[in-house]
């Protein structure tokens, strides 16, 4: 019996070793110890063992029985290893690869400029404040000094609603609600950005742009404060080497008025096709603010004085990136919003 076992056993252990998968493994039980399973048929065999050789035959048995479970559990751990193992290699990461591109959006050239433009008169202690773009005649025109018939208001400029509603043809609309709400209040020291509309389309005018407002307004203001708070925003938005110019001008909320031109960024001032052979490029409309306009707005204009100024964002966007076209900043078109994914000291502005 004893050597019988013994063959089995040796028979089992190289079966173990074989054994490759756990549906191998449940199989070899099944073949032992399952209803015709080799132990289960030892086990019951024992009946015909005479009595006195039943005790050894029982033990021989459970030796056998033994080594098979013993054998069971550790080849079911071995396979169980290896297949935690075989995963772990699968799923392994190889973090030398070269990580995916997170695409990101970009800042629209609008939005940069707005940002550039607001920082710089926060830091010089203006407030940003904001207007409707559906505005009505009174604020529009008629506080600003806009006699009635003015030319400015043909609906040929104007998109009108109805009689008294349009939509804004300027940020200076802005410039008479902050003295409505001031009345009196000052120093007023206010930027205003924002949309503006008027009837035109072309590679230079959208019938939506955008613009933004500036209005001082304090005792002993004068026309060198307006200079030189102008001189600042030219050449810190187009650089220290910008010469500026100021050339009279008419508006009737302002007076005296002036436009405001900087020397062209393209040739530097000797002369191109993009200044028009003249050396200068127009930046902005500025003045000092019209007496009848401070009386309409609630301030004595014997006490109070002030400047205010305006001027195209889409503009001002289309200089400091050389965009060609104003129709590009409103097209969304991506082959040129991509283009504005740099720091601003990143560009190199070529014309
Ligand atoms: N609102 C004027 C325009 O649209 C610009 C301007 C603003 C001029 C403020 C003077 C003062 O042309």
């Amino acid at each position: 019996m004893t050597e019988k076992i013994d063959n089995l056993i040796e028979e089992l252990k190289k079966k173990f070793e074989d054994i490759k998968t756990l549906q191998e493994l449940n199989d070899l039980k099944v073949s032992y110890q399952g209803k015709k399973g080799i132990i289960t048929e030892l086990n019951s065999g024992i009946k015909d063992v005479p009595n006195d050789e039943k005790k050894e035959y029982g033990a021989e048995v459970n030796r056998l029985r033994t080594f098979f479970n013993d054998n069971f559990s550790s080849t079911q751990k071995r396979l169980e290893d290896e297949r935690v193992r075989e995963k772990l290699e699968k799923e392994t990461i190889d973090i030398s690869l070269p990580s995916k591109r997170i695409k990101t959006g970009s800042k629209h050239p609008f939005n940069r400029i707005i940002e550039e433009v607001e920082d710089l008169f926060v830091s010089m202690g203006y407030d940003v404040i904001d207007g409707p773009e559906l505005e009505d005649d009174e604020h529009c025109f008629r506080l600003l000094n806009y006699t009635v018939g003015h030319p400015a208001r043909d609906a040929q400029d104007t998109f009108y609603i109805d009689e008294e509603y349009l939509l804004r043809t300027q940020t200076s609309a802005a410039q008479s609600r902050v003295m409505e709400e001031n009345k009196e209040k000052t120093p007023i020291r206010v930027i205003c950005p924002g949309k503006t509309y008027r009837r035109d389309d072309d590679a230079t005018h959208s019938h939506q742009f955008g613009q933004v407002e500036g209005l001082v307004i304090d005792k002993n203001i004068s026309l060198a404060d307006l200079k030189g708070t102008l001189e600042i925003f030219a050449k810190k938005l187009l650089g220290e080497d910008t010469n500026v110019r100021f050339r009279p001008s008419y508006f009737p909320f302002t007076s005296p008025s002036c436009e405001v031109d900087v020397s062209c960024f393209k040739c530097g001032g000797k002369g191109c096709s993009l200044c028009k052979k003249t050396g200068w490029i127009e930046l902005l409309g500025a003045g000092m603010v019209h007496p009848n306009v401070l009386r309409m707005g609630g301030y004595d204009p014997d006490k109070f004085t002030g400047f205010a100024f305006g001027t195209g964002l889409d503009r001002l966007a289309m200089f400091k990136y050389a965009i060609p076209d104003i129709r590009y900043m409103y097209t969304n078109d991506i082959r040129f919003l991509k283009q504005f994914d740099r720091k601003d000291d990143e560009y190199e502005i070529k014309y």
